[in-house]
């Protein structure tokens, strides 16, 4: 007979989870970010290359614009896809940025972030072993999601020799029959590498030959030090078959408001936002109206950003060519130096563990992107010069011991 004592929890967790979430990753940065608080806390200086948010303030009129919405009642529920004004902007600012014409505004879903996106793309197309095509090293969210979900990830190396863009005749030798999706992410955390039109116009090729979904992250879209940015949504045969995420977090320093968005093809429309409305219903809608202000206000808080992202980046690859044993080709997009640290003889894992405990640096190593990112290290440089001086001068100190 059962009885009715209250019964002690299992020793062993496990016994209660589902077998998928052991299958869960997470990002290094936050684990990193943890321990360099843990050593501030015991009154150490460590100075932080791993965070990878913008170090600005949003701009006021974006705040002035969230704080009047809230006076004015976009407290309540709003579309699960989000406000229609918001999504006007967003079609206006895809056509105007990256020439999508397709951007119909009822076809973009926005999200409390834009991590969401990915979520449910992959939860929406990826059955268990489908294949799934990301980039190595990449966003470590890609391969956490693919493993939750029973896909099988198969990753693509990014090569220094390749200026870290990839091989589209590699690319197309990894496609399988069980090949369904393919990530891709231009401007690219963690290298700062950007795709060229040639390399957008031969993965859209591969693409259409394999009928392949492609999900282009293009939430670096406005960090760009050369060029003008593209996107492979607009190449022949792509309007039905990609999925374009982008959003506000790093292109109006907005991390904290979580927004974000996709644009999705017409026949992915119902499946994701059914996914919203399950998940999370509806992003904050007075978010969403700061959005609207980010998108058609003025657009200078985004180019003095930028500027400032120059003025750091030669720092910092200036700087780090100088050290022993490091080679950092200058990064074309986003905010983060992705150097060549192996001829210092450590493993990345090492060397970003001696940097923090002896150094009071906290980088990321490259293998927590991926086993491609082995022998490099990742440094964002959304923090301020000074510190940024500092923080490469302890550097130096610790390599030319
Ligand atoms: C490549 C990439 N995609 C997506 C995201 C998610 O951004 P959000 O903060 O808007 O969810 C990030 C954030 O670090 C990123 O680096």
């Amino acid at each position: 007979m059962l009885s009715n004592e209250p019964r002690e929890l299992s020793k062993d967790p496990g016994r209660y989870l589902a077998d998928r979430s052991e299958r869960l990753g997470t990002e290094g940065a936050f684990e990193v970010l943890r321990q360099a608080r843990l050593l501030e806390a015991q009154g150490k200086s460590i100075i932080h290359f791993e965070i990878g948010e913008p170090d600005f303030d949003t701009a006021p009129h974006i705040i002035e614009a969230g704080v009047k919405a809230l006076q004015n009642g976009y407290t309540h529920y709003g579309p699960a896809n989000g406000l229609p004004e918001l999504r006007q902007a967003i079609a206006r600012e895809l056509s105007r940025s990256r020439q999508i014409e397709w951007a119909d505004p009822e076809n973009i879903i926005v999200t409390p972030g834009a991590k969401p996106i990915l979520f449910y793309t992959i939860l929406a197309l990826v059955n268990e072993g489908d294949e799934v095509i990301y980039p190595d090293p990449g966003f470590p969210i890609y391969r956490s999601m693919i493993d939750y979900v029973g896909g099988k990830g198969v990753p693509i190396p990014l090569r220094v020799e390749r200026e870290f863009r990839l091989d589209p005749a590699e690319l197309e030798s990894l496609v399988t029959p069980r090949t369904k999706l393919l990530i891709i992410n231009s401007p690219h955390n963690p290298t700062g590498s950007v795709l060229d039109a040639r390399d957008l116009d031969q993965i859209a090729e591969i693409a259409n030959r394999h009928d392949l979904i492609v999900l282009s992250d293009e939430i670096y879209s406005r960090m760009l030090y050369s060029g003008t940015h593209e996107s492979i949504a607009v190449r022949p045969g792509m309007a039905g078959r990609t999925i374009v995420l982008d959003g506000f977090s790093k292109t109006y320093a907005m991390t904290g408001w979580r927004l974000g968005y996709g644009l999705v093809p017409e026949w992915l429309n119902k499946p994701m936002s059914r996914l919203m409305v399950n998940s999370n219903s509806c992003t904050a809608s007075f978010t969403q109206m700061a959005g609207v202000a980010a998108l058609e206000g003025p657009q200078d808080c985004v180019d003095n950003m930028l500027a400032e992202f120059t003025r750091r980046r030669e720092l910092v690859v200036n700087s780090l060519n100088a050290m022993p044993g490091v080679n950092c080709a200058p990064p074309v997009g986003a905010f983060y130096a992705f150097p060549d640290i192996r001829g210092t003889g450590y493993t990345s894992q090492d060397l970003a563990h001696k940097l923090m405990y002896e150094g009071g640096v906290a980088t990321l190593s490259g293998a927590a992107f991926g086993e491609a990112g082995e022998g490099f290290l990742r440094l964002s440089y959304a923090n301020s010069l000074e510190n940024l001086q500092e923080g490469l001068a302890r550097m130096k100190k610790v390599l030319e011991v």
